[in-house]
């Protein structure tokens, strides 16, 4: 037999994310998915986020959805099915479920255990509300729940999650929500508006070092999950604003010659070269509709905090019209 350098895979290990970590540390440009953030340390330091001073989305979105959930209610409709991509937070979720009074809730996370303690909490203060949660990832088509067959969809996409995802990424996943959620429905999406660019940076790279941690968590994960090598201490966390993609990245940066092996797999980078691991795309008002449209939904309704910096959308599965 050959000899190998690859140590043999530890068995309890997502296989998804042994591939995206091998695959995008030996990319030309090297990058891991935002996605694999959200380890249990992940999710908790996200919170810890959410409550910064410098962070200003969740704050923002939370006070338009507390001053604006009886309007946005109207213009939906009451009752039918509320459908939230992701587990759903434990304080925007109330505010739409008190103001819509669905007969159902629909929460759609790809994390199993986080998803059944946030509907547990959710229906022990919402008792009659029906809550089907549904573990898959919100990004691929799946099935919903036969039990909202017949009722009204409007989906819930806050946070400005649709900016962790590439235009490209965006505009399928949009079309996706559209299609299973059919013609008629409702959806309620946040996104970030452009904005100065030092205020964005200081909202991705926080005085108190909290979000330089997020993503340094990431390093600590690929050491535990993956017998990974890395010095922690060998890369620093940089936001960076790309002008032309309009977005914040994060960056994983080397401020040093470094050499790691990942699973038994060699990598060396040098002083100065980067893993990139987010990218968060922030809208002006044009493009957030645009957006949108290249999804297959019809923006009709809008509202934002007194600055404009964050926006909620609403938009409609209006049927198809044929030309232009
Ligand atoms: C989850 N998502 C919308 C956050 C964002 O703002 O892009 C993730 C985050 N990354 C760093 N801080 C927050």
């Amino acid at each position: 037999m050959p000899e190998t350098l690859e140590a043999p895979p530890a068995p309890d290990v997502d296989p998804a994310f042994r591939k995206d970590v091998l695959d995008g540390l030996a990319a030309p440009i090297p990058a891991i998915p935002a996605r694999w953030f959200y380890d249990r340390r992940g999710s908790e330091l996200f919170d810890d986020i959410t409550r910064l001073d410098d962070y200003y989305p969740t704050r923002i979105e939370t006070g338009i959805l507390t001053e604006r959930a009886a309007e946005i209610a109207d213009a939906v409709g009451k009752g039918g099915a509320l459908i939230e991509f992701g587990a759903g937070s434990a304080t925007k979720t109330p505010l739409v479920i008190d103001a819509i009074k669905p007969e159902h809730y629909v929460p759609i996370d790809i994390s199993g255990d986080y998803l059944r303690d946030a509907a547990k909490a959710l229906m022990a203060d919402h008792p009659g509300l029906a809550v089907d949660p549904v573990e898959a990832d919100f990004t691929k088509p799946f099935d919903l729940p036969h039990e909202i067959d017949g009722l009204h969809r409007v989906g819930f996409f806050p946070g400005s999650t649709i900016g962790n995802f590439v235009p490209a990424s965006a505009t399928d996943m949009l079309r996706h929500f559209r299609a299973m959620l059919g013609d008629g429905a409702h959806l309620i999406i946040g996104m970030d508006r452009v904005k100065p660019i030092e205020r964005l940076k200081r909202a991705y790279d926080d005085s108190e070092g909290v979000t330089a941690a997020f993503n340094k968590n990431l390093l600590k994960r690929i050491n535990r999950e993956l017998a990974g090598t890395i010095p922690e201490d060998a890369f620093d966390h940089e936001a960076r604003w790309n002008e032309m993609m309009g977005r914040i990245e994060m960056h994983l940066v080397a401020n040093r010659d470094v050499d790691f092996t990942v699973e038994g797999r060699p990598f060396s980078f040098a002083k100065g070269a980067s893993i990139h691991t987010e990218n968060s795309h922030k809208y002006g008002k044009r493009a957030a509709r645009a957006l949108l449209a290249a999804g297959g939904w019809t923006p009709i309704a809008e509202w934002t905090d007194a600055d404009d910096d964050f926006a909620l959308i609403l938009a409609e599965a209006q049927p198809p019209r044929t030309a232009p």
